[in-house]
């Protein structure tokens, strides 16, 4: 059997850089690949933190516009809300009553959501990584693009995957996390990882004014007080942008003008909003046709949703029967 590849994102709203070059853009490449590619927006785990009802919808469908923007193809991969398909919900039932309750306490997001929000430590929190694990053993998808956030999270979905094989027949292939060569995006603090709960992102819609006023005051080497002192590209956050959105010549020149103090943060700031410019502006195209024509985005998320249904009903099946859940 080729290979099926799932992976899902929360509907934080608009996506930003992080979330491109982290994970998406290894979901639009993917699609060249032979086999089967699923891409889900995971609005029931979008429960779990701390949220406004009346934003969700807006969220999810800015998300879905993104992810087409982005080269998303439906008519390849397709593309559905989580909560459209309800088996998601019965089979991360099942698999809670094969998930030993300790290793989810020391799920390192537990923790740290738990202390981002400790008057909110709900259950769904907990068994979060549950959820996650239907999500794709309901495809039974063996190959997961996400970034190295996820990697735990995948161990777990390979455990339960073990476990109900273990106790009731091999069904489920075991997944494997499939990461992207790039590394982790640091956000414009220059500290942590470019999210939107932290504040330090640049979302794909950013405008040209926006991304250059944005760099301009992003975090370079804390060394470099002054022009004429010689920076480190290496600790730079803005230099490891500039190896991703600046051409090989352009990154050669700003390291060289760095590390000998002859062109000043400003300069080089401006060279990465050229490229990052550049790098969004077929994508904000797309995002601008998609606006005008909101019902092809939505026709696009209920076929998803209808793919997707028809294969995690065979699932469901197949787990009932294993389970010897009676049907009258
Ligand atoms: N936990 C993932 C994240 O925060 C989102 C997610 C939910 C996911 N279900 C998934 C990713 C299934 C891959 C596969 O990024």
């Amino acid at each position: 059997m080729s290979d099926i590849i799932f992976s899902g994102i929360q509907p934080s709203g608009e996506l930003h850089l992080g979330n491109w070059l982290g994970a998406v853009q290894n979901w639009v490449r993917l699609q060249d690949r032979p086999g089967k590619h699923i891409y889900c927006i995971v609005d029931l785990h979008a429960l779990t933190q701390d949220f406004d009802p009346a934003e969700m919808k807006r969220r999810t469908l800015e998300m879905a516009t993104d992810l087409l923007a982005c080269g998303i193809d439906p008519a390849r991969s397709p593309l559905f809300v989580q909560s459209h398909v309800a088996e998601h919900t019965e089979l991360a039932w099942v698999l809670n009553t094969v998930t030993p309750f300790g290793d989810l306490g020391r799920m390192t997001q537990f923790k740290d959501k738990s202390a981002r929000q400790a008057d909110n430590i709900n259950t769904g929190l907990f068994t979060y990584p549950v959820l996650q694990a239907a999500d794709i053993l309901l495809y039974r998808a063996s190959q997961v693009p996400v970034g190295a956030d996820q990697v735990q999270h995948l161990e777990r979905s390979r455990d339960i995957a073990r476990k109900f094989n273990a106790r009731y027949g091999d069904l489920f292939p075991e997944p494997k996390p499939l990461l992207t060569q790039t590394p982790k995006i640091v956000g414009l603090d220059g500290e942590a990882k470019m999210s939107k709960s932290v504040g330090n992102t640049i979302t794909l819609g950013e405008s040209e004014e926006v991304v250059r006023k944005k760099l301009s005051v992003a975090v370079t080497d804390p060394a470099r007080k002054r022009r004429t002192d010689p920076g480190n590209p290496d600790i730079c956050n803005i230099h490891s942008l500039h190896t991703i959105f600046s051409s090989a010549e352009r990154v050669a020149e700003v390291r060289a003008g760095c590390t000998g103090a002859t062109i000043g943060c400003l300069q080089c700031k401006s060279w990465l909003a050229d490229g990052v410019v550049a790098a969004l502006r077929p994508i904000q195209e797309r995002r601008r046709e998609l606006e005008a024509r909101p019902d092809e985005v939505q026709d696009a998320l209920r076929d998803g949703a209808r793919a997707a249904q028809a294969i995690a009903r065979e699932t469901m099946t197949m787990v009932r029967e294993r389970l010897g859940l009676w049907r009258g």
